[in-house]
């Protein structure tokens, strides 16, 4: 049977950390619009763009853009037997356009909780390796080699809506816009929350006893 997992939770709660790690073990692709916006920018695509300015206020980018990419990588072959959406849906609009996607099948939500202050935190000190991005933090998860990835060796970097100003506005973004989903998915959809205040093995502990429960 295919799933669906929805990590939903503020910036910094560590969804992209979480979803690594679940879709090795599930062996399901890891979605992440954040990344795939990214990916395009760094291209100097169209929408890279139209999504550049956005995404370094920490404003949303339009729920049709969005809409659209995630369409198109659900329909891929490697979806075919489930997979893990991060960062989407951000929206009620974008919840209803996946729910008409699904076409019925309810979702597994996972919604990480974590208190603005330590967000801050743990976003001002992320870095990303700009080759596999895998995900460290100065503090809390530090790779070995210092701004370098100890896994291959390429350069650490900064995301441009890292800076504390920035993320304030995500995160005030995440309140207006996405915290209204979890009232949404706790009606829909088989919704989990778990404290992200916790070591990252302990967070994929509880994620899994959730999951093994399906
Ligand atoms: P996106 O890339 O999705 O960013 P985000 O949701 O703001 O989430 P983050 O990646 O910042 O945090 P995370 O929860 O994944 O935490 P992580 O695991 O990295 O979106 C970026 C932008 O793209 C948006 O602002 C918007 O403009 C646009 N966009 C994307 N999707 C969109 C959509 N659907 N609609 C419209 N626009 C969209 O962890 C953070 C740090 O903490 C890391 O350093 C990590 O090592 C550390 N850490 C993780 N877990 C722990 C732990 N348990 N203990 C200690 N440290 C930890």
């Amino acid at each position: 049977m295919s799933t669906v997992i929805v990590m939903l939770g503020p910036p910094g709660s560590g969804k992209g950390t979480q979803a690594k790690k679940l879709a090795l073990h599930l062996g399901i692709p890891h979605i992440s619009t954040g990344d795939m916006l990214r990916e395009e920018v760094a291209r100097g695509t169209k929408l890279g763009k139209e999504a550049k300015s956005i995404m370094e206020s920490g404003r949303l980018v339009p729920d049709d853009l969005v809409d659209a990419i995630v369409k198109e990588r659900i329909a891929r072959p490697d979806a075919r037997n489930g997979y893990i959406l991060d960062g989407y849906p951000r929206t009620i609009k974008q919840a209803e356009f996946l729910e008409n996607l699904l076409n019925g099948t309810p979702p597994v939500i996972l919604d990480i909780e974590l208190e603005d202050d330590v967000a801050v935190r743990r976003l001002s000190g992320r870095r990303t390796c700009q080759a596999s991005g895998h995900i460290f933090h100065v503090e809390f998860n530090p790779s070995s080699r210092g701004d370098i990835c100890d896994k291959d060796g390429s350069p650490l970097v900064q995301r441009a809506d890292d800076k504390e100003d920035v993320v304030r506005k995500r995160l005030r973004v995440y309140q207006r816009d996405t915290a209204p989903l979890v009232d949404y998915f706790q009606t829909k959809a088989d919704f989990h929350r778990v404290a992200g205040d916790q070591a990252p093995e302990n967070v994929f502990a509880e994620l899994q006893r959730i999951l093994n429960q399906q």
